[in-house]
């Protein structure tokens, strides 16, 4: 894909972004009703979900038929829910996706517990090209917004290399311990995760480069996600994962906070699945999705030296 091609397709994906459950339709690539494309969707419908929610990654790939009318899908959950959230999430997306980007044959579905892609097009390996959508709230800390950022820095920087390198599902929560950001937010709650095949190197690059790419936007604003395929990360002032986190960072010192005003806290996007019509909405007038840039996975040696 050219990036003119990508410029192209990321004005046509931009209206599909009307919310949470996030969806993005690829070109205008379609199939039709009743041909090869679509009983390829069906048959991947009826097992992919069982197969990701009972692998010990939560993650499942497939590939049907062949070119030109080849369908790769992939479905993968998120590393803290169990096989049931991920097996409903899953089949829910399903549901969905093909409603959201009807007979279009680019897709990709974005929940909290689950993601859905499918293609008539596999990544072709080691292609460094992607757009990244970004998520972030309009709530901007008040006191103390350096001292914010560098903390939001570290604990995504943390959650990245545990992900990477202490996970076998390149999975992570972290939070930040010992004292507190700042009045207003007591504290910070993240996630890192990569596509589960993923070596630890390629995914701690791909973290990386999505965090170096993106971070700067979230300056000051007390939420920030990126949604891309390969990897992503999300962090929050509200708490939003299940169980213990994996990483805590405590606060340094020099972020002592200043007095503030009253707590002004948006409401975190719940972690829910269920039916859209239920959850579309939540988070609204505080999120928004982006597109944003060409994302750039360097090939070596820049782990960590963006921040
Ligand atoms: C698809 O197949 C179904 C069942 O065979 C049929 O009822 C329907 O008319 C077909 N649709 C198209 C667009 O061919
Ligand atoms: C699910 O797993 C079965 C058994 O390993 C395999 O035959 C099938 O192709 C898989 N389907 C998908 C969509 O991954
Ligand atoms: C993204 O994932 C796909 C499928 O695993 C892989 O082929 C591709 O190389 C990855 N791209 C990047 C930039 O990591
Ligand atoms: C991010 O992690 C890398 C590797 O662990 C480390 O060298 C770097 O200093 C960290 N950056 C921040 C901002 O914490
Ligand atoms: C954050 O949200 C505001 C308001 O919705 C929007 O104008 C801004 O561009 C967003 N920034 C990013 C990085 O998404
Ligand atoms: C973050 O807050 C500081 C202090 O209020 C301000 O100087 C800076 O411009 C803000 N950054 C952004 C991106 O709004």
């Amino acid at each position: 894909m050219t990036l003119a091609a990508i410029v192209a397709a990321v004005v046509l994906l931009l209206p599909c972004a009307t919310g949470y459950p996030w969806a993005f339709c690829g070109e205008n690539n379609n199939f039709k009703a009743n041909s090869s494309y679509q009983s390829h969707l069906s048959l991947v419908a009826a097992t992919l979900p069982k197969n990701a929610s009972t692998s010990p990654d939560l993650f499942a790939t497939a590939v049907v038929g062949t070119i030109p009318r080849q369908l790769w899908a992939m479905g993968l959950c998120r590393g803290d829910v169990d096989g049931t959230a991920c097996f409903n999430c899953l089949t829910q997306a399903f549901r969905d996706l093909p409603n959201h980007c009807s007979y279009n044959k680019d897709a990709t579905m974005y929940y909290d517990p689950c993601m859905l892609h499918y293609s008539n097009n596999q990544l072709i390996p080691d292609d460094d090209s992607g757009d990244f959508y970004t998520i972030n709230s309009t709530a901007a800390v008040n006191s103390d917004p350096v001292g914010f950022n560098r903390l939001v820095a570290a604990l995504v920087n943390a959650t990245a290399d545990y992900a990477a390198h202490k996970s076998t599902r390149r999975f992570a929560t972290g939070e930040t311990t010992a004292g507190s950001v700042s009045e207003e937010f007591p504290k910070l709650y993240s996630l890192a995760q990569c596509t589960p095949d993923m070596k630890a190197a390629r995914c701690r690059e791909c973290l990386a480069a999505l965090i170096s790419q993106s971070l700067d936007a979230f300056q000051n604003l007390t939420l920030g996600r990126v949604l891309w395929i390969n990897c992503t990360y999300r962090y929050e002032a509200a708490p939003f994962f299940n169980g213990p986190a994996m990483v805590q960072i405590a606060v340094p010192s020099s972020s002592v906070p200043v007095p503030a005003p009253a707590p002004t806290l948006a409401p975190a996007i719940q972690p829910s699945y269920g039916t859209p019509a239920a959850v579309a909405g939540v988070g609204e007038s505080q999120s928004t999705v982006h597109i944003s840039s060409y994302l750039k996975v360097p090939d070596s040696g820049m782990l960590g030296s963006k921040f």
